[in-house]
């Protein structure tokens, strides 16, 4: 997969790479860079051999069939990376315990954050464990927390849903005193996520490129580590349908690697040191509306 935002030559490639190519990027904006046809063919070599596919231009022609839409969904839940881990980055983490939940306590409504690309829930479970030790600590949030947490994998979100991670998930990001504060001994030696916990998260599944408007609207929003994956073009409109969903003033947060390029004149960067967040400029339309 590529992480780039430019545009991919494709003189040198095979016309069932290009084809497949097209497809992934229409159906989930995901860019594949010239050369990785070796990726391609490894993270599908299973799914096409238990379809009984010989190669990329009989998978291309399965996919363009009618009724293909079980086998689309599993060509992008192996095309997609869903590495994560608890407290990603930080200070992220740091800015929502020390600058946006204190702002929060005023409002005379819940407060509503969206983990826009949740993988197998990582993210929203360390907001929500944040959340629980804020309150623990004192910290006053009177109209509670709501958490929406989407992907488009469906692998993922399942993982997501139960809740239960295995020791190698555990020991990625997590101290001692929150995996003992935090979780319960699950099923087979895993480890499952307290109730308190999970019960402030709901999963939907939600591709970017589609509508979001029915998820609401929102105080907080956590877009991390997916708009690496896409266009310039398909990352600005997805910033701008964001901008839409936040209240005004509300705030977005990017991954370390990602900055808002096009969608520059619908927020205002605010340095946190550590970190960066971007507030929704109230009263600014942007190109679409
Ligand atoms: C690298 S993970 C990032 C997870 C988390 N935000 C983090 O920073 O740790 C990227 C996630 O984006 C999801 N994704 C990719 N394309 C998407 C799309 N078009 N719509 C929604 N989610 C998408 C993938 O399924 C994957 O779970």
């Amino acid at each position: 997969m590529s992480n780039h935002s430019g545009s991919v030559s494709s003189t040198r490639m095979a016309p069932e790479f290009l084809a497949f190519r097209d497809f992934l990027e229409t159906s989930c904006g995901i860019l594949i860079g010239e050369g990785k046809e070796y990726l391609v063919e490894s993270r599908l070599r299973r799914l096409m051999a238990q379809h009984g596919l010989g190669g990329l231009d009989q998978l291309v022609q399965a996919l363009n069939r009618p009724g293909s839409r079980a086998l689309r969904a599993q060509v992008i839940d192996a095309m997609t990376t869903n590495e994560t881990n608890w407290f990603r980055d930080a200070h992220p983490f740091q800015i929502i315990l020390e600058r946006l939940l204190p702002e929060a306590a005023s409002t005379a409504r819940p407060f509503r954050i969206w983990c826009a690309a949740c993988s197998s829930g990582q993210e929203p479970f360390s907001i929500s464990m944040l959340i629980e030790e804020y309150g623990q600590q004192g910290g006053r949030l009177p109209q509670g927390v709501e958490i929406v947490a989407t992907d488009i994998s469906t692998d993922v979100l399942d993982q997501a849903q139960q809740a239960e991670y295995d020791l190698t998930a555990m020991s990625r990001g997590l101290s001692a005193k929150r995996r003992q504060a935090h979780f319960l001994q699950g099923s087979a030696g895993r480890f499952r996520v307290r109730d308190s916990i999970r019960e402030r998260v709901v999963f939907r599944h939600q591709n970017l490129l589609e509508g979001f408007a029915s998820l609401g609207r929102f105080d907080l929003v956590l877009c991390r580590n997916v708009l690496i994956y896409f266009s310039a073009t398909t990352k600005a409109d997805i910033l701008s349908r964001i901008h839409r969903q936040l209240r005004p003033n509300g705030v977005l947060i990017l991954g370390a690697s990602e900055a808002l390029a096009q969608a520059q004149g619908l927020y205002r960067m605010e340095r946190c040191s550590p970190g960066l967040i971007y507030r929704a400029l109230p009263g600014v339309r942007d190109r679409a509306s």
